[in-house]
C-alpha cells in the first residue's frame, strides 16, 4: 500500500468492536502524542462512544476518540469557561487526537476529522485543548469550534485549559429535540 495521502482511509469502530491489537496501537499513539497519560487512556477507553482510525492499509497512524462524558463534568467545563448557560448534556467530546509523529502535518488529522465530523452529524459536541499546545493553539486556523468564554485551571488538569464547542446553542434550549443525520 503505497503511503501516499489518497489512500488513507478512516474507520470509526466502538471500543467493543475493536480488536486488542487496535486498542493496544491507540493507547500507545495517544500516549506519544503526550497529551494525555496513559493510564488514564487505557482506563477511559472502554468507555468511549467510538474510536477513530486513520491509515494506510493495516498500519495505523492517527487516532482520534469520541467520549460521553457525563453531565456533571459537562457543566464543570462550561462553568469553569464562564459560560455555564451553554451546557449542553448532550455533548460529547472530542479527545485523544494524536498523529504519530513522522506523518505529521500531511493532513492526517484533517482525514480523522473529516470522518469524526460525518460521525457527530448534527449533536453537539466539545473539545479541552492545552493552551500551551502550540499545535492547535493557534486560533486564526479554527473553523470547526467556537472558543467558549475563557481559558481556565480546573482540578482536572494542571495545565492551562482551553474550552472549544460545535452545534452548541449560546444558551442549552432542554425543548429542543435532537437530530440524527
Ligand atoms: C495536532 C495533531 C493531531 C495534528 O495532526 P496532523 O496530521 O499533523 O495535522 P494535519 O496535517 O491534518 O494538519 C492540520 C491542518 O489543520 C490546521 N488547523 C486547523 N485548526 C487548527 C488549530 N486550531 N491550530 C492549528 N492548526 C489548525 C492546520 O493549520 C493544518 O492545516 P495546513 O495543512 O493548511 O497547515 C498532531 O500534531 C499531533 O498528534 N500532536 C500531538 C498530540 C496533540 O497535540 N493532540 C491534540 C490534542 S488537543
Amino acid at each position: 500500500m503505497t503511503e501516499n495521502i489518497e489512500n488513507l482511509r478512516t474507520i470509526v469502530l466502538r471500543p467493543q468492536d475493536c480488536s486488542e491489537k487496535m486498542k493496544e496501537k491507540f493507547v500507545q499513539l495517544v500516549a506519544a502524542g503526550g497529551e494525555a497519560e496513559e493510564h488514564r487512556v487505557r482506563y477511559s477507553l472502554p468507555y468511549s462512544e467510538v474510536l477513530i482510525f486513520t491509515g494506510f492499509g493495516n498500519t495505523i497512524i492517527g487516532v482520534g476518540a469520541l467520549l460521553r462524558p457525563k453531565t456533571i463534568y459537562i457543566q464543570h467545563l462550561f462553568e469553569c469557561a464562564g459560560e455555564p448557560q451553554m451546557s449542553n448534556p448532550y455533548s460529547i467530546e472530542s479527545c485523544w487526537l494524536s498523529v504519530s509523529e513522522a506523518y505529521r502535518g500531511k493532513g492526517v488529522w484533517r482525514h480523522n476529522n473529516s470522518a469524526k465530523l460525518d460521525y457527530i452529524g448534527d449533536r453537539p459536541y466539545h473539545t479541552i485543548r492545552r493552551v500551551a499546545n502550540k499545535s492547535v493553539a493557534d486560533l486564526s486556523k479554527e473553523q470547526e469550534y467556537v472558543h467558549v468564554g475563557k481559558d481556565f485551571f480546573s482540578p482536572i488538569s494542571k495545565h492551562k485549559l482551553r474550552l472549544m464547542a460545535a452545534n452548541h446553542d449560546p444558551v442549552f434550549d432542554p425543548s429542543k429535540k435532537l437530530r440524527y443525520s
